[in-house]
């Protein structure tokens, strides 16, 4: 018998807590959902990380779960695209997506813009080198590593996979939205032991804090800035993507992101 190591328990942990769970995502798209996405997406048009509308186009989400946000971008290239557009999306889980896509999705597919769903881990991309124009990963598995690991080597590797396959100066897009760490430590300390009895008893975010700014959660950028900073040795993590990329932020509030433009 093989033993698994920590690395796939964790992973096992993540299919089983986000495996084509509706109601987790409607509650996540009560606060940045499609039409944030839609929104987003032209942010990043006028900002020039999305090629313009004669040029043929390659989106890569590496960690989708069900995806409304994909679907929502993919829609919102289609108002102007000459070129042909290809959105290849995937997630670690396996995902009950395919009345989604069967319904939701392909009636927007032609030969010229087509939009894919793949089950595979943000680690170890089928993806040739070089051939993506945008990566989004948005609270997955950067999230998850700096998160549940708390690992900089693999932040490191998962950092270079991307870079690996994005076409010279594309662009790795990551959720950078800010004010929800600010919004807890202003609440008192009654309000704070609330909140933790009730995520303890596993009800709904919205419930939970009626009141979050724009997300229930600190975003990528933040988990990986706490690691960084609660790490002795951050130096080859930050030297690394300093290395790979150059840096940028752009959006506001609910749109903030970080760009991570490959060298
Ligand atoms: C919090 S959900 C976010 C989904 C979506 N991006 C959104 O914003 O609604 C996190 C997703 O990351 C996926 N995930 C975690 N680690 C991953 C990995 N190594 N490769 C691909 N997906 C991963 C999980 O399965 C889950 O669907």
């Amino acid at each position: 018998m093989t033993s698994k190591n920590a690395f796939d328990i964790m992973k096992d942990q993540i299919r089983d807590k986000y495996e084509g769970d509706p109601e987790w995502k409607a509650e996540s798209d009560r606060l940045f959902g499609p039409e944030e996405a839609s929104a987003l997406w032209h942010e990043l048009e006028k900002s020039h990380i999305i090629p313009e509308p004669e040029a043929d186009v390659n989106i890569v989400s590496v960690s989708a779960n069900i995806p409304t946000h994909e679907l929502a971008m993919f829609k919102a290239d289609l108002l102007t695209r000459k070129g042909k557009s290809r959105f290849v999306i995937g997630d670690i889980s396996e995902l009950r997506v395919k009345t989604f896509i069967d319904e939701l999705v392909e009636p927007y597919t032609t030969f010229r813009n087509r939009f894919a769903y793949i089950r595979w881990d943000a680690y170890n991309l089928p993806v040739p080198d070089s051939s993506a124009d945008v990566i989004f990963d948005r609270k997955g598995a950067l999230w998850h590593i700096a998160h549940n690991y708390r690992d900089t080597q693999k932040l490191i590797e998962t950092f270079k996979e991307y870079h690996r396959i994005l076409k010279p100066g594309g662009s790795l897009v990551v959720d950078n939205i800010g004010g929800f760490e600010a919004y807890l430590k202003g609440l008192s300390r009654e309000r704070q032991l609330e909140i933790a009895l009730k995520t303890l008893s596993g009800i709904r975010f919205s419930d939970i804090y009626p009141d979050a700014p724009m997300q229930y959660e600190p975003s990528t950028i933040d988990k990986i800035r706490t690691l960084a900073l609660a790490v002795s040795d951050n130096t080859e993590l930050i030297i690394t993507i300093e290395d790979l990329f150059e840096i940028q932020d752009i959006g506001e509030g609910a749109l903030s992101v970080k760009i991570f433009t490959k060298k």
